[in-house]
């Protein structure tokens, strides 16, 4: 059965920062592709461990230092299966940045190399694109695009061409594109490059917080997302790896805690997922992030997804009204996550925001950390609404009324 389309999960009191006003105007958040807001049980999860649990982890004997160890792997043990992740091939990163360049280094230096390609898409984020870029150059390979068409999809059977040059070591894509919004079939892209004998990757920083996803299920040998965009506190991003790739793989980052032991030369590894995670991690953060995939869990992602797509559905028939304003990517909420990036003839992206703030609307303006894709785009920049758990339909309205008043200011007809 369908999920049942909601337009307001009634949730926004939960999240404190909604008591703020902005020169007397309530805040608008619509930029929660860039980062949640934070409800109040993981702010109160961070402060009551620091408070109250607080020594390092995997180090002491005495009853404290076991509650911060419990707190530490407790989180893991939530947030593995809260994508339904093994948890030892759950790995803690600052963020999904940190996971995709753990991959690129620990496993891309090791399996790419001269006569090879990594395949990533024109959609990508930055943190797809520059350490592949990196890689390559490094070790001689060649890195290639797949194309994004005119509706800002990708085409599995263009994906299928690539790989059967018989030369692509890896591919890397983002579930949900942070520009276009556009839903990859992650999936049936996932099982073609392990058909082909080649190694996936998936961003998932835009899906994670906004649909039920399933790691297992998606079968890629890596999935990747950031926990700050996730209702969590920033510092704590996660990778998922198929065990095996991550049992042969060298570790990332090297010192304590990601030893079995050490001498003089050389040193052995420790078990996953302690073998990439090197330091004293983020232990507060990773225990507020157990918190707020508590938290989603409860809300129910089926809920979530329905109520975004409602909002989405209601945030491109609202825009449609805005003369000279087009959206980028798929026309149809169904094919995209809870954003809308935009442009209106005659206004710069950045004035867009600036005007839209004066009234207490925060949408983004610029090249979303996507510069490639918006040569493809043909634009410098674009303004993005994104909506999020806490995000009603009264949101979209107002970015819509703001949207009307900097048209004016710039007397457009
Ligand atoms: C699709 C995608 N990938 C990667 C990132 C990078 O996230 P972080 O800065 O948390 O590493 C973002 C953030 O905007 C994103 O939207």
């Amino acid at each position: 059965m369908p999920p049942v389309a909601e337009t307001t999960l009634g949730v926004k009191g939960d999240f404190p920062i909604f008591t703020r006003r902005f020169d007397g105007h309530e805040l608008i958040y619509l930029d929660s592709a860039s980062t949640s807001q934070k409800p109040a049980v993981v702010i109160e999860a961070v402060a009551e461990h620091l408070r109250s649990h607080n020594a390092n982890i995997h180090r002491g004997v005495y009853p404290l230092a076991q509650e911060a160890d419990a707190a530490y792997d407790g989180a893991r043990e939530r947030v593995a299966a809260f994508v339904g992740a093994g948890e030892q091939a759950t790995i803690f990163t600052k963020n999904v940045t940190e996971a995709i360049n753990l991959v690129a280094y620990a496993w891309g230096r090791a399996n790419v190399g001269p006569g090879q390609a990594v395949l990533i898409t024109q959609m990508e984020h930055h943190a797809n694109i520059v350490p592949w870029q990196v890689l390559c150059r490094e070790r001689g390979a060649q890195l290639r695009y797949l194309e994004v068409d005119e509706r800002g999809e990708l085409s599995l059977q263009a994906l299928e061409r690539e790989l059967a040059r018989g030369d692509v070591a890896l591919v890397a894509f983002a579930h949900v594109s942070n520009v276009l919004g556009t839903i990859n079939p992650v999936a049936a892209m996932a099982a073609r490059v392990r058909a082909a004998g080649a190694v996936s990757l998936v961003d998932g920083a835009q899906a994670v917080p906004h649909m039920p996803v399933d790691v297992e299920a998606i079968g890629a040998d890596f999935y990747a997302w950031t926990g700050h965009k996730a209702l969590g506190p920033t510092g704590v991003g996660v990778l998922h790896g198929r065990r095996e790739i991550l049992e042969a793989m060298e570790p990332f980052l090297t010192g304590g805690d990601m030893i079995a032991s050490v001498d003089f030369q050389s040193a052995t590894w420790n078990e996953l997922p302690a073998k990439f995670e090197a330091g004293t991690p983020m232990i507060a953060e990773a225990v507020g992030l157990g918190a707020a995939v508590c938290y989603l869990s409860e809300v129910g992602m089926e809920r979530v997804r329905a109520h975004e797509r409602e909002l989405t559905a209601h945030m491109l028939e609202a825009l449609a009204q805005v003369p000279q304003l087009r959206v980028v990517g798929p026309p149809e909420a169904e094919r995209r996550g809870g954003l809308a990036s935009f442009t209106i003839e005659g206004i710069h992206a950045h004035d867009i925001a600036e005007l839209t703030a004066r009234r207490g609307v925060c949408i983004r303006a610029g090249h979303h950390c996507a510069q490639p894709l918006m040569r493809c785009l043909g634009v410098a920049a674009t303004a993005r609404a994104s909506v999020g758990v806490y995000s009603e339909p009264e949101d979209i309205d107002a970015l819509v009324d703001a949207l009307s008043a900097a048209r004016q200011v710039f007397e457009l007809r």
